[in-house]
């Protein structure tokens, strides 16, 4: 039975700073059909990235902005009620990006088959999904750690640094994660086997950092920005390696991104800064799905989602990945889920 409507998110204005409620439009619709080589899937969870808050500022990125009207870009999963692509089947469970919405439309080429037997579905969009992939591939690829180095991870409690320092704990380096309060410090230390932590809302980060990281940081994955790159990079051993992959404490600015002051300890250093994209790495996810699969089979590493019930909570729920109020993977659960 064809259901009655789609409930969209759509942008209704471009923000300046923090988003708002007004931000965003919800409109009802009916459900789309699909065409040729397309799927209609009922979307089951959103995954709520801070790459959205870049994806919505007018100006030139790594992908085009989301235009005013439009339904905001998620990646999402869910589970597939009409197909019109061979191989894709009603019933199979699938995951792209599939936007803010109950029901979407997707070629079958843009999305992939997710087996929610394997793993719950809110785990395909955290560490077997493109948080894993950011994870993997950015500390693996760029930051080269080799055993006995010293990794330090800012957003450690989050949905890719969280899996950042579990991977760099695998490959034999010391891990000290940076994040925002007591609670937060404990988990990656005693709940996820760092061997530190600094909490940025309450200590000293550059000396937290000398207390921590005594032979200097070898491997600093940053996701945060701003200051907390700064005491990082007072930090460097020789040769270090800086992963830009995030700056999110500079997301909603509403002037000029400030540069690094520290950044001739690069030159003194002899060190690199590398800025990456996950998607560069498309041609080569099977072989990180392959790992990051088999490390949280084996309970190597943990996973963790924060999920929040309901569409209708976008806007508040977004917000969380800015006041730091999630602790590991956001995901939005709609449809009731499933
Ligand atoms: N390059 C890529 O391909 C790629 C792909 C995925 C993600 N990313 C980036 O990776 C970073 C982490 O993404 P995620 O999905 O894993 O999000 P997340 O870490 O799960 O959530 C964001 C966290 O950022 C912290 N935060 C917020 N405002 C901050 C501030 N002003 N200063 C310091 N920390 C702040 C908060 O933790 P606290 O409570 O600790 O403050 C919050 O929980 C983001 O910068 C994102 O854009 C990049």
């Amino acid at each position: 039975m064809t259901p009655p409507s789609n409930t969209t998110c759509r942008l209704a204005v471009r923000p300046e700073g923090l988003p708002t409620r007004e931000t965003w439009n919800f409109s009802e619709h009916e459900v789309p059909e699909p065409g040729d080589g397309e799927v209609l899937v009922k979307v089951s969870h959103i995954s709520l990235d801070p790459a959205m808050r870049g994806w919505i500022r007018e100006g030139r990125s790594y992908i085009p902005p989301v235009q005013v009207g439009e339904v905001m870009r998620a990646i999402a999963a869910g589970e597939v009620v009409a197909s019109n692509f061979p191989g894709i089947d009603v019933g199979d469970h699938v995951s792209g990006l599939l936007g803010v919405q109950e029901y979407a439309v997707a070629n079958g080429h843009a999305v992939q088959k997710i087996d929610p037997s394997v793993a719950p579905i809110p785990t395909w969009l955290g560490a077997l999904g493109m948080p894993g992939m950011t994870a993997y591939f950015g500390l693996l690829d760029i930051g080269k750690p080799k055993e006995g180095e010293t990794v330090v991870v800012s957003g450690a409690a989050g949905a890719v640094g969280a899996l950042v320092g579990q991977i760099a704990k695998l490959e034999g380096c010391r891990v000290v994660g940076i994040a925002g309060g007591p609670e937060k410090s404990r988990y990656v230390v005693e709940e996820l086997g760092f061997d530190a932590a600094v909490d940025y809302k309450n200590d000293d980060v550059a000396a937290g950092l000398r207390e921590h990281c005594p032979d200097g940081i070898d491997v600093y994955f940053d996701n945060v920005g701003g200051e907390i790159l700064d005491a990082a990079l007072a930090g460097l051993a020789r040769h270090a390696r800086v992963i830009i992959c995030g700056a999110i404490s500079q997301y909603n600015a509403t002037e000029a991104v400030a540069g690094p002051a520290n950044y001739l300890s690069l030159l003194v250093n002899h060190a690199t800064m590398t800025g990456f994209v996950v998607s560069d790495y498309g041609a080569r996810l099977a072989e990180g799905a392959r790992a990051m699969g088999e490390w949280v089979a084996e309970g190597k590493i943990k996973t963790r989602e924060d999920i929040v019930q309901g569409l209708d909570t976008f806007p508040e729920t977004l917000n969380k990945l800015f006041s730091g109020e999630n602790t590991g993977k956001l995901v939005l659960q709609v449809n009731g889920g499933g």
